[in-house]
């Protein structure tokens, strides 16, 4: 069987890693991963395109040794507060055939003057997610093509980027030799990898705590109901480690990712204090910082959802809960910490399982790097046009198939 070669980037603010992968079009198998510590980066956003550019460099070439191929292109994920998201509306009058039928031209002049609408120029559209259609009264069409009517609405989900952002993580990727397949919003890539079909129907949402940002995008009736981005995540938590124990940010960020926990301490018991650099460390004080911090964030995400959609998207009330990705979903013991602060069932996303060397992408930090090589595959968004016929809405199978054709 033919297969093809595919390459995702996740640029992110602690780590880039890139991944190489063979596909026959319905499965995939990894086959080279480079990740290495990014520099460059604040929040998601390229803020020094050299050093960021060497960095996309060295984690492509990493992984172009894995899997002895070059990378030619990728999809590249994108993240920062510059990313913005709303829901957007439009309308057409269906006119020009005689039968009165929806046509796929039709549709695609309905998204484009949709797309178009309020743009402001230093903006350009990442994402247009049509969530449904209207044809005439008829509510929640999916695949409108081929229905008779006069007039033809539509509701989507639009994210949106800052031009200059772009253009900075444009180059730094083809600056480093690899063309630029699509540029995914990162919580759309790992929602690709993690998220089943069920959770997508029923309302879900999918938290990636990395680094520098918390990136969220909440899934109903299978389609991306609302995203966005909080410039709050891991790092602050170390950060508070070092300002709270006066340790300097290595070590910090060392203790956290060694001992950090969010399982809650035995009362009875006196930990022995940590050993550090001569010194001793109550191990109360660096749970209690810790603790405190991933609430808070937590806490934040709720606000911010409950804010944007006034409610109406309350996490809480989310049948599939919230499903967790992202460096920072190693933490101990987080999933139940959200499952008390929410009320609501918390899971954590790990990238499926699938021959190759996937092994070393089990973690939730690699849940965006894996859905960026699905989304390759196949979404709904990225084929949009060229598929609009037969698998308009839904990137269906896509996982299922994965896993039948290669997962162990
Ligand atoms: N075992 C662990 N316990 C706690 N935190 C961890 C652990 N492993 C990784 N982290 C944290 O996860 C964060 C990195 O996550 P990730 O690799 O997803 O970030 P990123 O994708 O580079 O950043 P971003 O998406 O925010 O731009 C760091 O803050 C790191 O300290
Ligand atoms: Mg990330």
């Amino acid at each position: 069987m033919k297969t093809n070669k595919i390459g995702a980037i996740d640029i992110g603010t602690t780590k880039i890693c890139s991944l190489i992968a063979e596909t026959d079009g319905t499965g995939l198998r990894v086959l080279g991963i480079g990740s290495v510590p990014s520099k460059g980066l604040q929040k998601g956003q390229v803020v020094n395109i050299a050093e960021a550019r060497e960095s996309v460099r060295a984690s492509i070439r990493a992984a172009e040794k894995t899997a002895g191929f070059r990378m030619d292109s990728a999809v590249v994920s994108m993240s920062g507060k510059h990313v913005s998201s709303g829901n957007k509306r439009g309308v057409i009058s269906i006119t020009g055939n005689r039968k009165q039928t929806v046509e796929k031209k039709d549709v695609e002049r309905l998204l484009e003057i949709t797309r178009s609408e309020n743009m402001p120029p230093e903006e350009t559209v990442l994402h247009q997610i049509p969530r449904y259609f209207r044809v005439d009264g008829q509510d929640g069409v999916k695949d409108p093509v081929g229905m008779f009517g006069y007039r033809l609405d539509v509701e989507t989900h639009t994210i949106t980027a800052s031009v200059t952002s772009l253009e900075n993580l444009t180059k730094c990727v083809v600056g480093a030799g690899v063309k630029i397949d699509n540029v995914v919003f990162e919580p759309l890539a790992s929602a690709a990898s993690v998220l089943t079909e069920d959770e997508k129907r029923d309302g879900v949402l999918l938290a990636d705590i990395g680094g520098g940002t918390t990136n969220i995008a909440v899934y109903k009736n299978d389609s991306v109901y609302y995203s966005s981005v909080i410039s709050v995540a891991g790092n602050q938590i170390s950060r508070d480690i070092s300002l709270g124990l006066g340790l300097n940010p290595e070590l910090s960020e060392e203790l956290k990712v060694r001992y950090g926990s969010l399982i809650p301490l035995p009362q009875t018991e006196k930990l022995k204090p940590l050993l550090v650099d001569g010194e001793e460390i109550a191990y109360e004080d660096l749970f209690d910082i810790i603790h405190i911090r991933t609430e808070e964030l937590l806490r934040l995400v709720l606000l911010q959802v409950n804010n944007d959609t006034g409610g109406e998207l309350d996490p809480s009330t989310l049948p599939a809960g919230i499903v967790f990705t992202g460096g920072t979903a190693n933490l101990p013991g987080i999933a139940e910490m959200a499952q008390q602060v929410t009320q609501a069932p918390c899971r954590i996303g790990y990238p499926p399982r699938v021959s190759g060397i996937a092994d070393s992408i089990s973690g939730p930090e690699y849940a965006a790097s894996f859905g960026l090589l699905l989304w390759k595959m196949e979404t709904p968004e990225a084929h949009y046009r060229q598929k609009m016929n037969n698998r308009i809405f839904k990137n269906t199978g896509v996982l299922s198939r994965v896993i039948r054709i290669f997962g162990k």
